[in-house]
């Protein structure tokens, strides 16, 4: 199970998001949190900003869509330049088929679940997805407290994932820094979403090497 650290660039400065992305260089994917302001009680950013971000960085990106109507706007992430695409189920009204519109545009299909989302529902539509995110804080702020009554989820998704033999990446965001990160690995996640404890950092690079080292230890 290879480790990825995906930096947050809520946690940036956004008004320097070029320069931002590249001192986290080293990092597997860059995380952009796209929040509507009716999914989430937030206000981020949209298309023009993702194909801007894309043509800036080498870092694919991993577009973490807390917004309504995803099977409405998911493709057009894909077409600005997403290497994956995460759609939120409570949010998705055909996830099965917004999942194969995100494959077959080209990018990686990725489903996120809010912390009171239990996973046992979606057991059967696994096969269809790259990677299932499980939120470790409400969506819509970076720096909040990590929750830890999301460590027995991470492990029963784990455990899913290994009955039925995926491939499927099992990523956490909310809350991971130095303090948290190898609970999560322990739980059986392998892609860790980090903002305040990157970009928070001194060094982002070097915050990134050290999350990935304590993931892989
Ligand atoms: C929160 C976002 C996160 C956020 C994480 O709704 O989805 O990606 O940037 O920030 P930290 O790592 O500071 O909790
Ligand atoms: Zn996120």
């Amino acid at each position: 199970m290879a480790v990825q650290i995906n930096p947050s660039i809520l946690s940036a400065d956004f008004a320097r998001l070029a320069d931002e992305a590249k001192a986290v260089e080293g990092a597997d994917w860059l995380h952009v949190d796209v929040m509507d302001n009716h999914f989430v009680p937030n206000l981020t950013l949209g298309v023009p900003v993702v194909e801007s971000l894309a043509r800036a960085t080498d870092t694919p990106l991993d577009c973490h869509l807390m917004i309504e109507a995803p099977d409405r706007w998911a493709p057009q992430y894909v077409e600005a330049g997403a290497g994956s695409v995460t759609f939120h189920v409570e949010a998705a009204t055909a996830p099965v088929r917004l999942a194969r519109e995100i494959r077959a545009k080209g990018a990686r299909a990725s489903m996120a679940l809010r912390p009171a989302t239990p996973v046992e529902p979606y057991e059967d539509l696994l096969p269809e997805l790259d990677m299932l995110l499980i939120m470790t804080v409400e969506p819509g702020f970076g720096g909040q407290a990590f929750l830890d009554i999301m460590l027995p989820k991470i492990r029963r998704t784990r455990e899913l994932i290994n009955k039925h033999g995926l491939q499927l990446w099992l990523q956490v965001d909310g809350g991971v820094s130095a303090s948290t990160i190898e609970r999560c690995a322990d739980a059986g996640a392998d892609v860790f979403v980090a903002g305040s404890a990157v970009y928070g950092a001194e060094d982002p690079a070097e915050a990134v090497r050290a999350l990935r080292h304590q993931a892989e230890a």
